[in-house]
């Protein structure tokens, strides 16, 4: 049995598999093909933080592909009535064929899949967000091709989606150039990458020059509003504008997992601008999560 709790967890092989198994499932998606692999499955979805995409993404996906789901908050479970996640894990992987969390320490979801009888997939927590990061690769893909040899621009902070592009930069071979403010650097022990993956740069300009992808994440992430005045000040001159655009290589695309906040961490020129590709990155969280959820349940499947 395997668990997605970080992009590691799964190697080059098995991505490129992913990736094309995506394509499979999304063609059939937009030809209203009927694809029913997940039929009779049921997938448990747990979020202890809020959500619109992971959702949706989820919830969608696994009734397209015919099976269905059961929404948990901490709010409206035992969850947040403080049951052991051991015990939570023990009960909910007896009923269900799959398990999405959303939540904050890293350390929760990984008790969580100890427990576990199923699968458990990632769906965010403060160190990691996987999925997404696999579905903004398979977007560069669809846009530009293979990513490998390719610069990736990070400016912002040093978060859950900065560590996760490390990992898949070390695992598929690309650069990510990193400018965060000071007191906010990616932490390459949590990332648990070697050093040869990134490069560290004071200005966000410079992180930009001549890069393939540019990409940034809100200043603020959930689980840590208390310190938003603080970001506020230190993240100023980390918001991605025309000219860090126009430092990049000129067919540079700019993604934003969402949600974004026009003219904090991006230009509303940018974002809503012609390199912009945010909806197909948003999108395509739900076709490269079906590959993902029919891979975890039933392994490599032929193309027919
Ligand atoms: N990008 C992303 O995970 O969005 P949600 O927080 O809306 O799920
Ligand atoms: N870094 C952000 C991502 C939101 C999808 C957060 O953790 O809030």
């Amino acid at each position: 049995m395997k668990h997605y709790l970080q992009f590691n967890d799964l190697n080059a092989s098995e991505y490129a598999y992913l990736f094309e198994r995506a394509t499979f499932i999304k063609n059939k998606f937009k030809a209203y093909e009927k694809y029913h692999s997940l039929s009779d499955r049921t997938l448990a979805l747990i979020f202890e933080k809020a959500s619109t995409r992971t959702r949706v993404s989820f919830e969608a996906g696994m009734y397209q592909l015919g099976g269905s789901v059961v929404h948990l908050t901490t709010g409206d479970s035992q969850l947040g009535r403080a049951e052991p996640i051991e015990d939570s894990a023990k009960v909910i992987s007896r009923m269900v064929d799959l398990v999405m969390i959303r939540t904050f320490g890293q350390d929760k979801i990984e008790k969580f899949a100890e427990h576990s009888r199923v699968p458990v997939i990632n769906g965010l927590t403060n160190e990691f967000h996987p999925c997404q990061i696999m579905a903004d690769i398979f977007t560069f893909i669809e846009h530009r091709g293979d990513i490998t040899g390719k610069t990736v621009a990070w400016v912002g902070d040093g978060n859950n989606m900065s560590n996760s592009w490390l990992q898949a930069a070390e695992l598929l071979g690309f650069t990510v150039h990193v400018s965060t403010p000071r007191g906010y650097e990616v932490d390459q022990a949590v990332a648990g990458v070697n050093s040869s993956c990134y490069k560290v740069f004071k200005d966000p300009m410079q992180a930009c020059a001549g890069a393939d992808l540019v990409t940034t994440d809100v200043w603020t992430s959930m689980g840590y509003e208390a310190e938003n005045e603080a970001r506020r000040k230190a993240f100023a001159d980390w918001c991605v504008d025309t000219d860090m655009m126009r430092a990049a290589k000129p067919d540079a695309l700019f993604m934003h997992c969402l949600p974004a906040h026009r003219g904090e961490e991006v230009e509303a020129d940018v974002i809503d601008g012609p390199q912009s590709v945010v909806w197909d990155e948003a999108e395509n969280r739900m076709h490269v999560q079906k590959a993902l959820m029919e891979y975890l349940l039933l392994g490599r499947l032929a193309f027919s």
